[in-house]
């Protein structure tokens, strides 16, 4: 399986730190963003990893994670999103590196405490189709939200007013080769995007799409407070109690 990183986007929920270096370069605690998807990606024994970066500063990703040596990595792919055409348009831009093969994508603001070998496992099994990860939220209407009969999922709702569950879908996203056929039908939501909701939609309608839990916090860290938050919880996670004065 391939993994791929999106750190594409113009982080301008961020501004002003986002004026001068690109989101994904922010810290997390004592880390860039950046660092952490990769290694959810590593951790889950993926080692063929593609990063979109996009924006003025997407020379520093080459000098910040060279060829990966420092994951453990032999090598780090990239390539390039022009503008802010949405999730799905960047992840678009993978379908020559994936060649054919499954692959797991993290957003490059997504940050988890555990691991996902679970997950990317019961994926490898999987014949067809795509795999979700869900995590219980109080803040459902800031995501793509899943909406449950019984046991199924039977749609995915990106940001409602009124959320039809408290399941929000995280940010790490399992595909096989046929996303990018999805992605060619996709027509630009209201905000203008490509909506990965939408990728997700065309699985569930096919009757393909299976979903785990994510354990332990998942936050992602695209605004103010989730990136407070995101510090907070990677320092609690290795012992260091949050400073707020
Ligand atoms: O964090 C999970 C949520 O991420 C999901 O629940 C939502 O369904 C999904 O749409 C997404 O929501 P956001 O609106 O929070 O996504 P955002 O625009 O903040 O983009 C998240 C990451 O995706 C960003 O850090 C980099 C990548 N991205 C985004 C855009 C818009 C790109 O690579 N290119 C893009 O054009």
């Amino acid at each position: 399986m391939k993994g791929i990183v999106l750190a594409g986007g113009t982080g301008s929920r961020l501004f002003p730190l986002t004026k001068i270096t690109n989101k994904h370069l922010l810290p997390i605690y004592d880390k860039p963003m950046i660092y952490y998807p990769i290694q959810t990606l590593v951790d889950a024994g993926i080692a063929d990893i593609m990063v979109v970066t996009g924006g003025k500063n997407s020379g520093d990703f080459l000098r910040l994670l060279a060829n990966g040596k420092g994951f453990g990595l032999k090598h780090i792919a990239y390539t390039y999103q022009e503008g802010e055409g949405g999730i799905a348009d960047a992840l678009n831009l993978c379908e020559h590196f994936a060649d054919g093969q499954k692959i797991c994508v993290v957003l490059g603001d997504n940050i988890i405490e555990k691991n996902i070998r679970g997950a990317v496992e019961a994926f490898r099994q999987q014949d067809k189709g795509g795999r979700i990860l869900l995590k219980e939220v109080t803040d459902a209407e800031r995501f793509g939200v899943a909406e449950f009969q019984g046991d199924h999922i039977v749609g995915i709702e990106e940001k409602p007013a009124e959320p039809k569950s408290n399941y929000a879908v995280t940010g790490i996203y399992m595909y096989d080769e046929t996303v990018f056929d999805k992605i060619r039908t996709l027509k630009p939501s209201n905000r203008n995007e490509l909506e990965i909701t939408d990728v997700n939609n065309a699985y569930i309608r096919e009757g393909t799409m299976t979903f785990s839990f994510l354990d332990g916090w998942w936050t992602d860290a695209g605004t103010f407070e989730s990136l407070l938050r995101a510090a907070n919880l990677v320092a609690q996670s290795r012992g260091v109690q949050a400073v707020y004065a």
